[in-house]
């Protein structure tokens, strides 16, 4: 079986890949156990370099294909932000609070926003190929739901805020699941 690296150790997202890619015949296997402990600071300008630094640190230290993934929330009315900064744009647990209060006086035509997942896959030769996903949707007046983590709260999907979502509803349509199909029909057609 052919096996690849998921740059984290986050157990949510390596489910998510794990169930997109075993149809491939492809183990995917956590940093942890793959036996690497690598920590690269993420100082890219965009999510597609980003995501390159953590694959290209993984990849120096297993020597096997690795996967790895950025992503944040990209707002019209911030021109784009917090974009790369969406993790550190407030402490934990107040990201949705800052981002309402920053967007209170926003009309309604101009709260327009998506998600996007930048992924870097390093193949077992170290060539670097990037795929993409995208989820747009809206900035919500208050926080909604309970489901989630970060912006879900105030991220509108339609008439549901994201964390009003179950896990398989939201990732049935999330940026994330966008940018694994494409990695999905990526490693099909080099198999
Ligand atoms: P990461 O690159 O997946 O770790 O995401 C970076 C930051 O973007 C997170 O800390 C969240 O603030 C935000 N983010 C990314 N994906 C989501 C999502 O699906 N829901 C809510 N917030 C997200």
């Amino acid at each position: 079986m052919n096996k690849i690296v998921l740059a984290t150790n986050n157990a949510n997202k390596l489910r998510e890949v794990r169930e997109i890619l075993s149809p491939l015949g492809i183990e995917v296997l956590s940093q942890k156990e793959a036996g690497c402990n690598v920590n690269p600071e993420e100082n890219g300008a965009t999510f597609a370099e980003n995501a390159a630094i953590k694959a290209r640190a993984v990849f120096e230290a297993v020597s096997l294909p690795v996967i790895a993934d950025d992503s944040g929330l990209c707002v019209d009315a911030l021109d784009g932000g917090p974009g790369v900064y969406s993790a550190r744009f407030a402490p934990e647990g107040e990201h949705c609070d800052k981002l309402l209060s920053v967007m209170a006086d926003v009309p309604a035509e101009k709260r327009g926003a998506k998600f996007v997942t930048a992924i870097a896959y390093i193949d077992e030769n170290g060539t670097l190929t990037h795929c993409s996903g995208e989820c747009c949707g809206s900035i919500g007046y208050e926080k909604r739901g309970t489901n989630g983590f970060g912006y879900d709260p105030v991220f509108m999907y339609g008439d549901k805020s994201f964390a009003e979502l179950s896990a398989e509803e939201k990732n049935a349509v999330s940026h994330r699941a966008n940018a694994l199909k494409a990695l999905y029909a990526l490693l099909q057609s080099e198999m």
